[in-house]
């Protein structure tokens, strides 16, 4: 009995850690990527010429700077792999807000 109260507790815990997922406003981050037109290499739970969101999340997820990391790669267009060449990332047409909207999006996926 004790070992299941403790996993409950454990679960609650879990769940009231993530409120962040309550403020996001997904519609606005869906707009967001298909006025950028990121949806052409990216969907939520497949990959396409870039890696699912779905992928990306579990990568970065629960890390201190996470968000961070992912605002600064899609502000700033950094040189990715595309298949044989280098290119330079898509950069996200938004402002700051639209953006940490967006990467809280993609964390939450
Ligand atoms: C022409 C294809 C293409 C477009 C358009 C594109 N991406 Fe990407 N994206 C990629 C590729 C390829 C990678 C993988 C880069 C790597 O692994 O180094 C990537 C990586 C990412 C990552 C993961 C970053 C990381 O450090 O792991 C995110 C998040 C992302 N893209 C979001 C977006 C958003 C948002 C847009 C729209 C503004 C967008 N992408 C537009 C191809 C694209």
């Amino acid at each position: 009995m004790k070992a299941i109260s403790l996993l409950a507790a454990a679960a609650a815990v879990f769940v009231f850690s993530i409120p962040a997922s309550a403020a996001v406003d997904a519609d606005a981050a869906n707009k967001l990527i298909k006025d950028n037109g990121c949806t052409k290499c990216h969907s939520v739970d497949k990959d396409k010429k870039g890696p699912s969101f779905k992928k990306t999340a579990a990568q970065f997820k629960g890390k201190a700077d996470g968000e961070a990391k992912l605002v600064t790669f899609l502000t700033t267009g950094p040189k990715v792999k595309m298949g044989d060449a280098q290119e330079e990332h898509k950069i996200v047409k938004g402002d700051a807000a639209q953006v940490k909207n967006l990467v809280q999006w993609i964390l939450a996926q």
